[in-house]
């Protein structure tokens, strides 16, 4: 494009050189050769800086590759975004589905108006597709909770002051940490705790990959000083024992965080065997109710629902979902009524 235009631009230059050696009447000769080599001369500068226009056209055109190239979906991205409808999946994909209203949308400045449930949804799509769950840490030691749910989390804790944390999924310790942080600064090392239980699994090695500064949960001192760890999944009789005598020991408040394996089967039926610990007024925090659409089957979301259904001791706290993005939707269960006697 550039070097079409100068070359226009060159004959332009020709002709305007031929008519300034027509409009030489006094020494048409010597005044007419004397702008021929200065239109020569300067056509020779024309191509130089038509050669560097060239160069810098060049030049351009690879870093815009190199820019598309950056932005462009990664491999795994695409075939991920390829994946026909149907295959394996168990739940018929509503494409409508929305956790917030659907109706709410956010207008931009930019004259773009999307819908909020897009916002979080594409948020939450970000956050698998890209391993954002590896990313974060608290104290040095990995952890998995996006930093929204991390600070509703943190609230919730220092409104209730939990003298036992029931924290099912421990994983790579980082939730534990986070839980015995927040403890250490109410309760003394022996006056609360956390029972933190997890199944015979390997540690996700992506986490390592992605956070190579992270330390070991073992390394740190709140480990030893507030958690209890029970390597067993959380209705094995070793896990259930080490919460009723945490509770025996500490009393109440108590929150449980069903956070360990999270299809229907097993988020169900921790809330059916755990829900009975939670003190009044605190919470059963059921994690990653996103994953329903995003795996597109029936998981800890639904999870949620049919216990409630069952159970009306327990209401959804929409009031903890205020940064509107929450991995955890429909989760935060509060207990509004004591077990009956
Ligand atoms: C149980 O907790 C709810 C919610 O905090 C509260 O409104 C209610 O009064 C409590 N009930 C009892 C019996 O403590």
């Amino acid at each position: 494009m550039f070097l079409r235009g100068g070359a226009t631009l060159a004959f332009a230059l020709l002709s305007l050189g031929t008519s300034a050696r027509a409009q030489q009447p006094h020494d048409p000769g010597h005044v007419a050769g004397g702008a021929h080599m200065r239109a020569g001369a300067l056509l020779m500068q024309v191509e130089a800086h038509l050669l560097a226009i060239g160069t810098m056209q060049a030049a351009i055109q690879k870093t815009m590759a190199e820019i598309k190239a950056l932005v462009a979906p990664s491999a795994a991205v695409a075939a991920v975004a390829a994946q026909p409808a149907g295959g394996p999946q168990v739940w018929p994909l509503d494409p409508a589905s929305s956790f917030v209203s659907a109706a709410d949308v956010v207008q931009m400045n930019n004259g773009r108006t999307i819908r909020v449930d897009d916002v979080l949804y594409g948020y939450d799509s970000l956050f698998e597709q890209r391993h954002l769950f590896s990313a974060g840490s608290w104290l040095g030691v990995q952890l998995q909770q996006d930093p929204q749910d991390l600070v509703v989390i943190q609230q919730l804790i220092w409104d209730i002051k939990p003298k036992v944390i029931f924290d099912i999924g421990t994983n790579v310790g980082g939730s534990a940490i986070f839980f015995a942080h927040l403890m250490s600064q109410y309760a003394k090392p022996g006056e609360a705790i956390i029972v933190s239980v997890e199944r015979p699994l390997s540690p996700t090695r992506q986490a390592k990959a992605l956070c190579p500064k992270c330390t070991s949960v073992a390394e740190n001192p709140l480990w030893g000083q507030y958690v209890q760890f029970v390597q067993q999944t959380s209705e094995h009789p070793d896990s259930v024992a080490a919460l009723e005598a945490a509770i025996q020991k500490f009393g109440g408040p108590v929150v449980v965080s069903v956070d360990g394996w999270h299809e229907y089967p097993e988020v169900f039926a921790e809330c059916k065997l755990f829900h009975k610990y939670v003190t009044n007024g605190s919470y059963m925090i059921v994690q990653d109710t996103k994953l329903d659409r995003l795996f597109n089957k029936p998981g800890p979301r639904k999870a949620a629902h049919d216990f409630l259904d069952g159970n009306s001791n327990f209401v959804i706290d929409k009031s903890k979902e205020i940064f509107l993005y929450t991995q955890h939707s429909d989760g935060y269960l509060l207990r509004v009524r004591p077990e009956a006697a």
